[in-house]
């Protein structure tokens, strides 16, 4: 059956994170058996319910006359002008919500198909469309353009370079690397980060938009974590504040981190015109929009009071776990000075008695049944860190420092 699957498909790897989690499901009784049942640091998902407010706009939409029909692939008025309004009030971006905003059924699904709508099928290794992506990165952006038939090339983020890295170099570096530029379709970034936890300046984010203007690239900006932050006089910006961006540039948002919306696969792509009308060509051959009542619910929290103060308080509540796991991780040796400004991740070294980042995260799930991702999963600049995800309870993160100490897990 598999050489039926085309040749990208066949070197496919099950998604890391669900590949953890049925090695957890599998190793399960096991652990419960020694007393260390498992702890999720692995998934980047909110484990706290969705606000209280949305969940009862759901329930009173549902009764709606025609809202169990199809929607429109690109969305609703109602939500696209939502999220116009909101686009306004967070960042002071003007956008047309018949034109600049498309809905998605999360980001993910969103960003695979602007991918492979980028990417000029062929199986010719010499004529593949490349894509500049983060590394470490998400780990799917890698896989959706390999499928697609194209290249991710690395850009690294180091902390050396303040996880901003010099774009021109990088230009330099593939064009050494015997990469032809003109292949280059697209730049993808990524702040905050997933998985460091990193942010950049607006100062980056100009340099970013003459980059792809000089280059004539599409800049696509995955604004995932863009309400998840810490410090309130500091906000993520998104890259559609910059003067011009939108001629270049269109950006990713989602409603699964802010709202602990995960499931309900809720998002929209947004910024430049002619873009956003190719993507829906392809998005409305493939699907056919998101159930209406899910939209009405999300239209309604996404501008809401209660909205706002949900994100304050997870906020509150992700900076208190910083702070817990920050001085458990410092008593095991690990120096922890740099806490990241949003995002619910930790990214950090493995111990240097380890190898590699796997058999740090294996030793680590089997023998104390904490669950963290390596950090060779986002790319190969990974290798020698790996990443948590600090969003189970307090205690259960004082559970993880305990388990630490007790089964010698000190740096
Ligand atoms: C950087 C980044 N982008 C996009 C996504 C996809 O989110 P969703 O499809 O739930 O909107 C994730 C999920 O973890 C992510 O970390």
């Amino acid at each position: 059956m598999k050489e039926l699957f085309n040749q990208y498909v066949q070197s496919l790897e099950t998604y890391i994170m669900f590949a953890i989690g049925e090695e957890v499901a599998r190793i399960k009784p096991e652990l419960e058996a020694k007393g260390r049942s498992p702890i999720s640091l692995s998934m980047g998902a909110p484990v706290a319910p969705p606000p209280q407010f949305v969940i009862d706009k759901l329930k009173e939409a549902l009764d709606i006359k025609g809202i169990h029909s199809y929607s429109s692939p690109k969305g609703e008025a109602f939500y696209l002008e939502a999220i116009a309004k909101r686009m306004k009030t967070r960042f002071g971006v003007d956008l047309d919500p018949k034109k600049e905003i498309f809905s998605l059924i999360g980001s993910k699904e969103g960003i695979a198909n602007l991918i492979r709508e980028l990417i000029n099928p062929t199986t010719n290794e010499f004529d593949r469309d490349i894509i500049l992506i983060p590394d470490p990165g998400y780990a799917s952006y890698k896989e959706m353009i390999k499928v697609s038939g194209g290249v991710g090339y690395s850009i690294p983020l180091t902390m050396g370079n303040n996880y901003m890295p010099d774009l021109d170099e990088i230009w330099e570096n593939l064009k050494k690397d015997g990469y032809d530029e003109k292949k280059v379709k697209a730049l993808l970034i990524n702040y905050p980060n997933n998985p460091l936890g990193a942010t950049a300046t607006f100062e980056y984010f100009k340099e970013i938009v003459d980059f792809c203007k000089k280059h004539k690239i599409l800049l696509i900006s995955d604004a995932a974590y863009t309400d998840m932050y810490f410090d309130e006089n500091n906000l993520p910006p998104s890259i559609l504040q910059v003067e011009g961006a939108k001629d270049i540039a269109v950006e990713f948002f989602s409603f699964s981190k802010p709202y602990a919306m995960t499931g309900w696969r809720l998002g929209w792509i947004c910024g430049n015109a002619e873009a956003i009308s190719i993507f829906g060509k392809l998005k409305s051959t493939i699907d056919t929009g998101i159930f209406k009542a899910l939209q009405k619910a999300a239209a309604e929290v996404i501008n809401s009071k209660e909205g706002d103060e949900y994100i304050k308080e997870a906020n509150l509540g992700f900076k208190k776990k910083q702070e817990i796991i920050a001085k458990g991780l410092k008593e095991l040796g690990w120096a922890v000075e740099n806490l990241p400004d949003a995002t619910f991740y930790l990214w950090l070294p493995i111990p240097p008695r380890y190898k590699t980042s796997k058999e740090f995260t294996d030793d680590l799930m089997y023998k104390s049944g904490v669950v963290a991702v390596p950090g060779n999963a986002f790319g190969d600049c990974g290798e020698g860190f790996f990443r948590i995800s600090i969003v189970c309870s307090d205690e259960n993160l004082q559970e993880v420092i305990d388990r630490m100490k007790k089964d010698g897990f000190y740096f």
